[in-house]
């Protein structure tokens, strides 16, 4: 009887170590993709998280949900709808009753090699908070408005993939404050600089992040072919450095000078230049 009891007291003591052992390993997974891939320097000047950020994009009608793990590489029909974010960490008082600022970026827009438009802001949100109580504890939920709706991947033709980065901060108090200045409707989602606005609404080190590729929609692939070769990529690695490598997976880089040249002329036709340009700017480049 007495064995028993301490052979579960042992089993429960363990516990806890394993799995803070399998969350480490993970968050020295990610941090060792993040270099590799060179999200450290491009994004961020270092990266040392202390929690995992996982990110589900949802089942659609031609796609299953995809967990992503750091540096995979998907397709635009399966990034096409918001993402669910989670938080996990092996300590309580990290998460418990704390709100996070989450950044999603693309540092490679139009392309790798030309990153001119860069970062494009995919997304900007504060008030994340994981619930104890729900069924998900590791969930991230908003109890505000975003600041900058999510808006998918959408790669130039002829782009190798791009990189998309979530970071995640613990959030200052006077940020919903701070950051609207910075960032609201009339923002626009390139030329941003996560660092900078770090800097400027007191954001600390990220504790948590996690990035994936998205290559460009093949101009000769039909939808059809884009859905059934979905399911397969939901566990695909990209190699770390596609995105510094030269076009090598690309088309040829005429096509995406065709691309942009197009999306310039339909914003001129437009009798609202500028607000049409903007828009365009928008569904085209990225
Ligand atoms: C970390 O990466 C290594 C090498 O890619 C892999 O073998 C290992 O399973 C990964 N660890 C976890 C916890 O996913
Ligand atoms: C994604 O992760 C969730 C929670 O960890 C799990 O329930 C689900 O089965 C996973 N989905 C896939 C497609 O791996
Ligand atoms: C978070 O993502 C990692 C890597 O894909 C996965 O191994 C882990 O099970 C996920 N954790 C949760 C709680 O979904
Ligand atoms: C979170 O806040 C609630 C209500 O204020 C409190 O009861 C609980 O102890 C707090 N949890 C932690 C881990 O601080
Ligand atoms: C880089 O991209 C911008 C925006 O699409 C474009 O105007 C510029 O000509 C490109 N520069 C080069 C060197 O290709
Ligand atoms: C957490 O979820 C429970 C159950 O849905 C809800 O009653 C509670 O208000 C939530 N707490 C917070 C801090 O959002
Ligand atoms: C959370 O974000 C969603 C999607 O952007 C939005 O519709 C919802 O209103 C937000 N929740 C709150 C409480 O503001
Ligand atoms: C909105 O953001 C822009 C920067 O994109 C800033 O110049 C402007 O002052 C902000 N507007 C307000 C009302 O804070
Ligand atoms: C962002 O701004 C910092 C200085 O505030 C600069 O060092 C860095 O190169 C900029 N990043 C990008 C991607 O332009
Ligand atoms: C694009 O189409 C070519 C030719 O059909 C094919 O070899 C390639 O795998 C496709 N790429 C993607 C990302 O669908």
């Amino acid at each position: 009887m007495l064995r028993i009891f301490y052979n579960s007291l042992l089993v429960l003591a363990l516990l806890p170590a394993l799995y803070a052992q399998s969350d480490s390993s993970l968050l020295t997974n990610v941090t060792q993709a993040f270099s590799q891939a060179q999200v450290v320097p491009d994004v961020l000047p270092s990266f040392a998280p202390t929690a995992l950020a996982n990110i589900t994009f949802p089942v659609s009608t031609t796609n299953q949900a995809v967990n992503v793990t750091a540096g995979a590489l998907l397709t635009e029909p399966q990034t096409a709808n918001e993402p669910a974010f989670s938080l996990i960490s092996s300590s309580t008082d990290q998460v418990a009753n704390q709100t996070f600022v989450l950044a999603l970026v693309d540092p490679d827009a139009p392309t790798p090699q030309n990153t001119s438009l860069s970062q494009f802001l995919h997304f900007l949100g504060g008030d994340f908070r994981v619930n104890a109580s729900t069924d998900d504890p590791t969930r991230l939920v908003n109890q505000s408005a975003a600041l900058m709706d999510y808006f998918p991947p959408t790669p130039p033709e002829g782009s190798p993939p791009h990189r998309y980065v979530l970071v995640v901060y613990s959030q200052p108090n006077d940020f919903a404050d701070t950051a609207r200045s910075f960032v609201n409707a009339s923002t626009p989602r390139n030329h941003f600089n996560l660092t900078t606005f770090a800097t400027s609404v007191k954001l600390s080190n990220p504790m948590a992040g996690n990035f994936f590729f998205v290559g460009p929609k093949n101009s000769t692939a039909s939808t059809t072919t884009a859905a059934s070769a979905t399911p397969g990529a939901s566990t695909a690695t990209a190699p770390a450095a596609t995105d510094t490598t030269d076009a090598s997976d690309g088309a040829p880089t005429t096509t995406n000078g065709g691309h942009t040249n197009t999306c310039a002329v339909v914003g001129m036709a437009g009798g609202l230049a500028i607000i049409t340009l903007v828009m365009v700017r928008e569904l085209c480049n990225f």
